[in-house]
C-alpha cells in the first residue's frame, strides 16, 4: 500500500513536489509519468542500492509504459569524482539521451550529487528526479538543488545550482539502510531543530529514538518536517546569498573534523556534522551567546542516540586545536579571509556571523579538547 504527503517547493520555473510516504517505489511510474516529456528514462543509482531496489523502481516503469535504461556505479563517496562524472555524461551520451529526456538519481547523496552534476551540463541541462534512499538524502540532499562532485583540493567545489524536477521520499526504503548511516541522516534533522526550531528538537529529545530505531511513523514525521524546513529556506533563498547558509550549522567545524580524519570511513559526514554542532553551540556558550543548558541538553541528546558528540571521540586533543583552525580557514564559505561561523542564541535560533576571530576559535578547541568528552 501507498500512502504519500505532498511539500511543494515554490521556485517560480523551476518549483517542484517533494512526495514522502510509504509503498512510493512501487508506483514511480504513475508518480513520475506526469512530468515527463515523453516515456523514457535512465536510471543513475550504485551497486548496493541497485541490488536492492531496482528491480522495483523498473518494474514500475513498465507497468507504466515507461521505457528505461540503467547505469550502475560503485558506492561510496570516491564515485563523486571527474572520473566518473565523465564516464557518466559518456554513457547518458551513448544511449542517446536528448535535451528533454529524464535522468533518475537512485541512491544516496553521492548518487544525487553526481548525478544533478551531470544533468546540470548534458546538453546545457536536462530534468532529472530524485530518489533518496539514504536519510541524509531523504532530508537534506536530495532537496534544493546542490549538485556537484569532489576535487584533490576538497569536497563540492565543482558543481551547480540544478533543481530536480520532482522528489520521491520512500520511507520505506531505509529499512535497509545501516544503521551508522540513518544516524549520520538523524544528525541532519537535528539540524534542522537546532537552528530554528525548538519544538523540533523538543520532540526529537522525545521521539528521537523511534526514529533510529527505524520506526515508520517516526521516520516519516521526521522526514516531513526536514524537507517542509529545507524547502522553506530554499524557497527564500535558492543560491545561499544569505538565509541559505544557515543550512550550514555545525559543517565548518564539522568539515575541518573530516579533513583531519582524511575523509575516510572513520568519520561520517552526518557524525562530523553532529560534533559540529556541539561545537557551534560550545562557541557560541563561550562567546556568550548561548546558556550552557542548551548546549549541554543537545550533547545529551546525541549521547542517548548513539551519535558521537565529542571531537575527543574521534581520538583528538588540545594541540589539534591550530590544525582545526586552519582547516576552517580553507573552507569554501571563507570570504575576504574571514569565515563565516553560524552560531546560536538558543536551541531553534541560529545566526551567521563573520566576526570571530580565529583565536577566539583557537582558544575554544584549545579548552574544549583538553576536557573530557562530557565537557563543552
Ligand atoms: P552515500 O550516497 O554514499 O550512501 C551511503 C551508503 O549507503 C552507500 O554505500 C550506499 O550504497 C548505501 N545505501 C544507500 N541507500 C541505501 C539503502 N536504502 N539501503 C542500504 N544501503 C544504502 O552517502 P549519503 O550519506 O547519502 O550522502 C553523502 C553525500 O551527500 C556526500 O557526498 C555529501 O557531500 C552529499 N551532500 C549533499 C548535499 C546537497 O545539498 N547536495 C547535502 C548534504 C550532503
Ligand atoms: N546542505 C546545505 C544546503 O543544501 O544548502
Amino acid at each position: 500500500m501507498s500512502t504519500r504527503e505532498v511539500l511543494h517547493v515554490p521556485l517560480g520555473d523551476r518549483a517542484y513536489d517533494i512526495v514522502v510516504g510509504s509503498g512510493l517505489l512501487g508506483c514511480a511510474g504513475e508518480l513520475i509519468g506526469p512530468v515527463l516529456n515523453r516515456p523514457r528514462v535512465v536510471v543513475v543509482t550504485d551497486r548496493t542500492v541497485a541490488g536492492l531496489y531496482l528491480e522495483t523502481l523498473q518494474a514500475a516503469f513498465d507497468t507504466a509504459g515507461i521505457s528505461h535504461d540503467t547505469i550502475v556505479l560503485p558506492p561510496g563517496e570516491q564515485t563523486k569524482d571527474f572520473q566518473h562524472f565523465e564516464e557518466l555524461l559518456d554513457r547518458l551520451l551513448d544511449m542517446g539521451l536528448e535535451r528533454s529526456d529524464m535522468v533518475i538519481a537512485l541512491g544516496g547523496g553521492v548518487i544525487g550529487d553526481l548525478t544533478g552534476f551531470a544533468a546540470s551540463v548534458l546538453h546545457r541541462g536536462i530534468d532529472f528526479i530524485q530518489i533518496p534512499t539514504t536519510l541524509l538524502a531523504q532530508v537534506d540532499s536530495s532537496v534544493g538543488g546542490k549538485t556537484g562532485i569532489d576535487t584533490r583540493h576538497g569536497k563540492n567545489l565543482i558543481g551547480a545550482f540544478h533543481q530536480p524536477r520532482l522528489v520521491l521520499a520512500d520511507t520505506d526504503i531505509l529499512a535497509t539502510l545501516p544503521r551508522r548511516e540513518l544516524l549520520a541522516g538523524y544528525a541532519e534533522v537535528v539540524k534542522y531543530g537546532l537552528l530554528g526550531d525548538h519544538a523540533l528538537f523538543e520532540w526529537l529529545e522525545v521521539h528521537g529514538s523511534a526514529v533510529v530505531a527505524g520506526d515508520p511513523d517516526a521516520i516519516r514525521r521526521a522526514v516531513l518536517t526536514s524537507c517542509a524546513a529545507k524547502a522553506r529556506v530554499v524557497a527564500a533563498d535558492e543560491k545561499e546569498a544569505g538565509e541559505r547558509a544557515l543550512l550550514n550549522l555545525g559543517h565548518t567545524f564539522g568539515h575541518a573534523l573530516e579533513v583531519a580524519s582524511g575523509f575516510g570511513a572513520d568519520l561520517l559526514h552526518g557524525e562530523a556534522v553532529a560534533i559540529g554542532m556541539v561545537m557551534a553551540f560550545g562557541l557560541s556558550v563561550r562567546l556568550g551567546h548561548c546558556s550552557r543548558q542548551d548546549a549541554g541538553r543537545i550533547r545529551q541528546h546525541f549521547k542517548a542516540v548513539g551519535l558521537p558528540a565529542h571531537p575527543r571521540d574521534l581520538g583528538l586533543a588540545e594541540q589539534d586545536a591550530g590544525v582545526l583552525v586552519e582547516h576552517m580557514a580553507q573552507d569554501k564559505k571563507v570570504q575576504d579571509g574571514r569565515v563565516t561561523f553560524v552560531l546560536a542564541r538558543a536551541i531553534g535560533d541560529a545566526f551567521l556571523t563573520r566576526d570571530v576571530e580565529p583565536a577566539a576559535v583557537r582558544d575554544y578547541l584549545s579548552q574544549m579538547l583538553s576536557q573530557p568528552s562530557d565537557a563543552a
